[in-house]
Order: structure tokens, then sequence, then C-alpha cells
């Protein structure tokens, strides 16, 4: 799925979406996420202070992240779960896509392990949203909730830092 750049500039009136549709667009999921909201804590409390890696492409992938998962943390019913399942992990492919192109860009020399370390979330993503979709929503629910954060502080932190930092570098030479 396509990062959408506007998301922050949207208007923030509640959107109607069909719940047997579900939503259609990355906002509408935000709006579902904020009807959840109150039901349990974040999980990722995404702050540009905390996050913020300058690259604002990158940060506005990274806050929609966080809000799915939290969206997915703060979910009950197994309806909303499984829709949320699939638009993380759609925006999870885009989020990841996006990155390897931004490396290719700007010659990023660690492209091998920051790959491995995105094939290898995706596919444990791949396999607990497929469990979720045979009727195991819960351990799909528990890996989101209990092990995303945690890999995201470090990734966030360690590898897209050093990938921002190349392409902040290679945008200013031009
Ligand atoms: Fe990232
Ligand atoms: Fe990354």
């Amino acid at each position: 799925m396509a990062v959408d750049p506007h998301l922050h500039q949207q208007s923030l009136a509640p959107i109607r979406w069909h719940r047997s549709r579900g939503p259609q667009t990355t906002y509408q999921t935000l709006e579902l996420a904020r009807e959840m909201v109150g039901k349990s804590r974040n999980v990722i409390e995404w702050s540009q202070r905390v996050y913020g890696l300058g690259v604002e492409e990158m940060d506005t992938t990274h806050a929609e992240f966080a809000a799915l998962v939290n969206s997915i943390a703060q979910a009950d019913a197994p309806e909303d779960l499984h829709i949320l399942f699939t638009k993380l992990l759609d925006h999870t492919r885009g989020h990841f896509t996006r990155e390897s192109e931004l490396m290719r860009e700007c010659g990023f020399k660690a492209i091998d392990e920051h790959e491995a370390d995105h094939t290898r979330v995706l596919g444990d993503l791949e396999r607990f949203a497929a469990m979720a979709r045979r009727g195991m929503p819960d351990m799909a629910k528990a890996f989101v909730s209990e092990f995303l954060p945690g890999w995201f502080d470090a990734h966030a932190q360690t590898m897209d830092a050093a990938l921002a930092q190349c392409v902040k570098t290679l945008r200013r030479q031009r």
C-alpha cells in the first residue's frame, strides 16, 4: 500500500466508513484506531522528539506504523483485527519497499543487514496474519502488541536512523 504523504494534513472530521467493507484508506484506518482508543494504552508512543529521524517521508510512515500497531493492541473484535492485520501487512510491505529504494539511492552500506531484518519481521507478520485468518487472532495480536514495539524501537533507532543520515547527506549534496 502506498503511504499517503498528506495523511496529517487531511481533515480530522469523522469519516463514516462501511464496517462490512472496512476502512478504504490509511486515514480511515486511523479513524478506526481512534474509535478503539481508550480501551487500553498505546504500545508505541510515537513522537517526533523520540522517533523523528529528520526525513519527512520516513517519519510519516513510522507514525502510521505506530498507529496501526496501537490499533491492533486495542482491538478486540475478530473482524476488526482481521481488517487491521491486513492493513498493517500492506503498510509494512510499502514501508520496507520504500526504505529499500532509499538505501539504493544513497548507496547505504548496511543494505544487506537492513533488508534481512525487514524480511525476518515481514515473514513473522505474514505468518501471524495467516493464523489470524485461520481463526487464531489472539496469537497474532500478542505478536503485534508485545514483540513489534520492541523491534520497532531498536530498528528505528539504529538501522533506520543510519539510513536517514545517509538520505540527509545525499540530499544536502544535491
Ligand atoms: Fe522504517
Ligand atoms: Fe528499516
